[in-house]
This record gives structure tokens, C-alpha cells and sequence, in this order.
């Protein structure tokens, strides 16, 4: 079997990891979970969203993680901001963030929820902030969530995961990040639904994949995605997360379960194993909880020496 030599791990855990935590993080622990990250290799990190505080309170501090960051962080790491209406674009503008990420669904039922719009609403909202973004040079990711099952309405066919992300396509984004956000998928509809996509036009390295392992089946579908030839997959330390409108959504993959499977396949991704676990372990600590990722129960394993190089307590 074929599998891709590298592949690009975008790092979701400060914006998907804490929007749904209730525990308070500081402004300041907040910008030293990045900074491990950064650490640890990653080069793509969604740092926080500009969206509504009354929607998501934990990230109310948007503005000044943004600020921090542009100022003071390594120019090499692409910190993406989340961005729903022309507003929070302004706010991400005035913060200093070159990279934003938009975010609809595959089912009008989710969005409704989410974001209080349908998804052509929701296409209609970007459109302005899309292009605005485009004259500004940022680089442009579009989710389309629950695009292998939605909590309010079940199936979601691969056609309309087609349909939306083709749009988004259309209004300009350069990546289309499609996601499993209650976890239900499994490595059949990764194949199905990463022939649709490609079937319909878009480049594979446009592609990017968002599971949840709410299931345990996450790394099954990075498998399954690699051997289609996809290079980028999103990925949160500590495998903390999930969407407050999505019931049962608890659990992104876990970067250092990622990083681990990676790394023994001999697939290049720059990331540090011990690093990531070192961000995982501060988040872990931050928010009161042991971890709860494989790796960060059970430690790395040295395939040369079977040590158990790495332990949850270093
Ligand atoms: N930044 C800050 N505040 C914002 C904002 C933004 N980008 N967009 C809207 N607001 C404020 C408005 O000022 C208003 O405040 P008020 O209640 O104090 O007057 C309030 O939010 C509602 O604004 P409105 O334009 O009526 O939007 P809405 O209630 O239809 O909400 C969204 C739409 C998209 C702004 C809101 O649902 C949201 O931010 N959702 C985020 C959901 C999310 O992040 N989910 C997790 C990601 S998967
Ligand atoms: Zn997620």
C-alpha cells in the first residue's frame, strides 16, 4: 500500500480542544499551551475563534491571544482564527491574524443549531468575509461539518458534502476541512466520500479531514484517508473537544495518537511525540483531568529498543 511520505497535522487543540471546556482557562495558560505546541513542531494551530462570547465564553479573549501571538510568534506557524460573520473578521483584522477558517455543515439541522443560519445563509455570510480576506492575501480553510452523520437528522449523503464544499470552493477557500463532528464515521465512507470529492474537482492537497474518535474509529479513517492520498488531518493534544451544538461529540483525535501511528509508518510530519505530550499533559493539568489520549496513557514505544520511551507522568 501506498501511503503519502508527508503529511501536514493542523492543530485544532486551543480553538476545538477549549470552546466547549466550562472550566476557565487563563488568558495566559492559554498562550503557553500554544507556545508548547509550537514547540512540539506544529506549524499550523487554529489559536482561537472570533465568534460571539455569549456562543462560546471560554474564548472570549480572541482579540488579545491574536495579539499576542502576532506579535511576539515564530512567523513560520500559520495561526488560523475562526471566523463566522464580517464582525469577527474585523475583530481577527484588528488582532493582526493572516489566516482564517469559516464554518458551515452538511446539514441544514446542525447549522441551525451552530450558527443560527441554514447553510445557504451561512455561504451567504462568508461571501463578503471571503472575499475581503482573499484582497487581504490570508489564507482561507473552509469546514464542512457532520459530513458522515448529523445528530439532529442521521445519513448525511456524500452529494451534499459535495455540494457545500464545492461552494466554498467557489467563494475562494484554499482548503476544504471535512469533518466527522460526533465521531460516527467509518473508513468506507472516508473512501466514498474522498472519491466524491476528488470525482467532483478538488485537488487532493485540499483536501483535509477532521475526525473525532468518539467511536474509536479515527485513526482507522486517517488510515483509510492516507491510502486515498490525503495529506492533512486536523488534530487536537490532549484529544480535547468536541462542538457545544453537537451532542455526544466528545473527543478530538488526539495529536499524540496521530503523531504515534505516524511516526511508526515512517511518514514525515515534523511534530515532536514527546513535545505534543508535554502540551497535552499542561492542557490536561489546566483543565483538572487526567488525559485521556492512548499515548498519553500508555507512553511512546521505542521500535528499536521496545522501551516505553515516553511516560504519561515524565
Ligand atoms: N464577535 C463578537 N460578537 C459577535 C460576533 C462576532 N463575530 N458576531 C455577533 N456578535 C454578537 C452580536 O453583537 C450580538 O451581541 P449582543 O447579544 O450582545 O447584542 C450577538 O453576538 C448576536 O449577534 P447576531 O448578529 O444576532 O448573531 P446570532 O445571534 O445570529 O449569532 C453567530 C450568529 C454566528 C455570531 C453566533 O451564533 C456564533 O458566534 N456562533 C459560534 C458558534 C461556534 O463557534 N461553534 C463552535 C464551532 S463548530
Ligand atoms: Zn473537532
Amino acid at each position: 500500500m501506498d501511503y503519502p511520505q508527508t503529511v501536514r497535522i493542523y492543530e485544532v487543540g486551543p480553538r476545538d480542544g477549549l470552546q466547549n471546556e466550562a472550566q476557565p482557562i487563563s488568558t495566559q495558560a492559554k498562550l503557553e499551551y500554544i507556545e508548547l505546541l509550537r514547540a512540539a513542531g506544529l506549524r499550523e494551530i487554529e489559536a482561537t475563534s472570533f465568534v460571539s462570547p455569549r456562543a462560546i465564553p471560554q474564548l472570549a479573549d480572541a482579540d488579545e491571544i491574536m495579539r499576542v501571538l502576532t506579535r511576539d510568534a515564530d512567523k513560520l506557524v500559520r495561526y488560523p482564527v475562526l471566523v463566522p460573520n464580517e464582525r469577527g473578521l474585523e475583530r481577527a483584522i484588528a488582532a493582526g491574524a493572516k489566516a482564517l477558517a469559516v464554518f458551515t455543515a452538511a446539514s441544514d439541522a446542525f447549522t441551525q443549531r451552530n450558527i443560527g443560519m441554514t447553510i445557504d445563509e451561512s455561504l451567504d455570510a462568508f461571501k463578503p468575509v471571503l472575499k475581503r480576506a482573499t484582497g487581504l492575501g490570508w489564507w482561507m480553510r473552509a469546514y464542512v461539518s457532520t459530513a458522515f452523520g448529523c445528530p439532529f437528522t442521521g445519513r448525511v449523503a456524500p452529494e451534499k458534502v459535495v455540494e457545500v464544499a464545492t461552494r466554498l470552493i467557489e467563494l475562494g477557500a484554499d482548503e476544504i476541512c471535512v469533518g466527522d463532528t460526533i465521531g460516527v464515521g467509518v473508513p468506507r465512507q472516508v473512501r466514498e466520500l474522498t472519491a466524491a470529492l476528488t470525482e467532483s474537482g478538488l485537488p487532493l492537497d485540499r483536501l483535509a479531514y477532521h475526525f473525532h474518535d468518539t467511536r474509536g474509529t479515527a485513526l482507522a479513517n486517517v488510515v483509510t484517508a492516507l491510502e486515498t492520498g490525503v495529506t492533512c488531518f486536523d488534530a487536537s493534544a490532549g484529544g480535547t473537544g468536541g462542538c457545544p451544538y453537537a451532542p455526544g461529540a466528545a473527543g478530538n483525535l488526539a495529536t499524540e495518537d496521530l503523531v504515534y501511528m505516524l511516526d511508526g509508518m515512517g511518514i514525515q510530519h515534523g511534530v515532536s511525540l514527546a513535545g505534543v505530550l508535554s502540551a497535552a499533559r499542561f492542557i490536561a493539568d489546566a483543565l483538572g483531568r487526567p488525559l485521556s489520549s492512548k499515548v498519553g496513557q500508555a507512553g511512546g514505544w521505542d521500535a528499536l529498543t521496545g522501551a516505553r520511551t515516553l511516560s504519561a507522568e515524565a
